[in-house]
């Protein structure tokens, strides 16, 4: 019989030997097989060592096996696999209507890292293009005085943003709503989150399978990647309070976002991915 940790490892060579690709939750194959290997034998996958030289019955194994080759064949990520991700210790249900959340602003609620911009006056949230409720939730959970709206332009979406709500007993304070950028929202907002599409054209053309089998409507971005961004910007001042900020997510567009809006002073928020993907703007900023 294997044990779990030689199926981990035995799944992370097959996942390299097949060039999958990584990044909706994982940065390399032993930590997806890991995940893989875990959820498939329902075993907590926040504590592999604790289970790791457990024995797995032969039937068990041909599942994990079975769960590995469906990643491999299909290239889907491995949360529309597992219909889960997790993001700062928090699960969320996942589906193919919804981007995989991995947004690095969950990191900034976490740590606290966009208190020094809030205070008493901090009421209301919205978190802009939702996706699947995540960054609306974690606001939620990390500011339990606050109500959050959660907008996005797909209907398909907000569907799956509404389970999350649910599964997290918010629907008191978090409020969906169906919004082409900032057009159908109910401001003035302190704190507006957005993690919107930003892909340029260039690399949308090369994006490995994995990131293809997302909704284009979440990635895509225009020619330089900054088409939302600049309706965004434009908008935001009539929609944030006196003291409010926008933080917003660019991943690695910095270069464009910089040449799409040069005289414009921002603040760059440090995560894990560098200081150069998520920023912040106050409304004096923007306007
Ligand atoms: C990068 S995903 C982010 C999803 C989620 N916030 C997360 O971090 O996982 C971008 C989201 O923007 C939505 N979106 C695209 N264009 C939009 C628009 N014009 N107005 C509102 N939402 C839009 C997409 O449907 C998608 O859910």
């Amino acid at each position: 019989m294997s044990t779990v940790i030689e199926l981990i490892e035995a799944g992370a060579k097959l996942l390299d030997e097949a060039d999958v690709a990584f990044g909706h939750g994982t940065t390399n194959a032993f930590d997806e097989a890991a995940w893989l290997v875990l959820w498939r034998l329902k075993l907590p996958l926040d504590d592999m060592d604790s289970v790791a030289e457990r024995e797995v019955s032969p039937a068990d194994a041909q599942r994990v096996g079975a769960l590995l080759q469906e990643r491999i064949d299909t290239r889907m990520p491995a949360a529309y696999l597992t219909r889960e991700a997790w993001l700062q210790g928090v699960p969320f249900y996942v589906d193919e209507r919804a981007i995989v959340p991995r947004s690095f602003v969950a990191e900034l609620l976490a740590e606290g890292t966009i208190d020094p911009w809030l205070g008493d006056h901090t009421k209301r949230v919205l978190d802009l293009c939702t996706g699947n409720g995540s960054l609306a939730v974690l606001a939620a959970m990390a500011y339990p005085d606050v109500k959050v709206d959660a907008a996005d332009l797909s209907t398909t979406a907000l569907e799956v943003a509404a389970i999350n709500v649910t599964r997290h007993q918010l629907d008191k304070r978090v409020t969906l709503l169906h919004s082409d950028g900032l057009a159908s929202v109910r401001g003035p907002y302190d704190l507006i989150l957005c993690n919107p599409p930003y892909v340029n054209a260039h690399s949308m053309s090369e994006l490995p399978a994995e990131y293809r089998a997302e909704p284009e409507l979440a990635l895509a971005g225009g020619t330089d990647g900054m088409d939302f961004i600049r309706g965004l910007l434009a908008d935001a001042p009539s929609c944030l309070s006196e003291n409010g900020v926008l933080v917003l997510e660019i991943g690695n567009e910095r270069e464009h976002f910089e040449a799409a809006f040069p005289h414009l002073e921002v603040v760059w928020l440090a995560t894990s991915a560098g200081e150069d993907q998520v920023l912040l703007l106050t409304r004096d900023n923007l306007a």
